[in-house]
């Protein structure tokens, strides 16, 4: 796992959105993971930037996100397939049909994540996965005592995650779903490169777990230690607990 310490998120969004960039220059049909929350959106921002420059184009490219809150209606503003869409799918040129979500409207929530995990694997699986992690070390949703093995399941909300991410949901944690339907660690194991960014005081316990600490399911996110080609990218204050 590389470490890298940048002095601020702008500086991290441009050298992960330029390793997005080379790559879809090299691979027009690459495979690219999405996260949601606040962490990618520097990069999100990023890659419209050069996209609108002309220094790449998505016709040919592919997304899959990581997760989905479980029934939050189809036209809610956080609901994470229209928080992609709005946030990056609709401003560049990705084909229709190219981006997806785990379907947390579901009637049978285990099949339609089974299904997700063959839809990816039938694109070639995820070449490039962007990951935030949790104030508990979560990465998708998968929260602490998560299986390592696992492929896109049904997950519980910790109260913890629902309270950090109220924000979204004007500050009102009752209106944060409880579950959601997520990629497993075992999903996120197969991509074949990952980088997980990080910013903010509120990150440095959870960074100096992944890094320093042993492989646990308590901390979800340790798994990364073991994957051959994951780049952790923070900031001083994100990296401020490691010793
Ligand atoms: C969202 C996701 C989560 C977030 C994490 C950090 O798709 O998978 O793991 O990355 O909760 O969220 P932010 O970036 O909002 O701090």
């Amino acid at each position: 796992m590389r470490v890298i310490i940048q002095p601020d998120g702008d500086t991290i969004a441009a050298l992960v959105a330029e390793s997005i960039v080379d790559l879809v220059n090299e691979k027009p049909n690459a495979v690219l993971g999405f996260a949601t929350g606040s962490s990618p959106l520097g990069i999100y921002r990023e890659l419209i930037k050069a996209y609108r420059e002309g220094r790449v184009s998505f016709k040919d490219a592919w997304g899959f996100q990581l997760d989905e809150y479980v029934g939050l209606p189809a036209d809610h503003p956080e609901l994470y397939r229209n928080v992609i869409n709005r946030d990056i799918e609709s401003q560049v040129d990705f084909a229709e049909g190219r981006v997806h979500a785990p379907n947390g409207n579901s009637e049978d929530l285990q099949s339609a994540g089974d299904e997700y995990d063959a839809m990816i694997a039938d694109a070639g699986g995820v070449d490039f996965q962007i990951l935030g992690i949790g104030t508990d070390g979560h990465i998708a949703f998968n929260e602490p005592g998560s299986s390592f093995t696992q492929g896109t399941h049904v997950e519980t909300l910790t109260p913890q995650t629902r309270e950090d991410n109220a924000r979204f949901f004007g500050g009102d944690i009752s209106r944060v779903p409880t579950h959601c339907l997520t990629q497993g660690l075992g999903t996120i194991m197969e991509a074949r490169k990952v980088a997980l960014v990080a910013t903010g005081e509120g990150k440095a316990e959870a960074i100096a777990e992944l890094i320093e600490g042993p492989v646990s399911a308590r901390w979800p996110a340790t798994i990364l230690q073991h994957h051959p080609d994951a780049t952790v990218l923070i900031d001083e204050a994100a990296a401020s607990k490691l010793e």
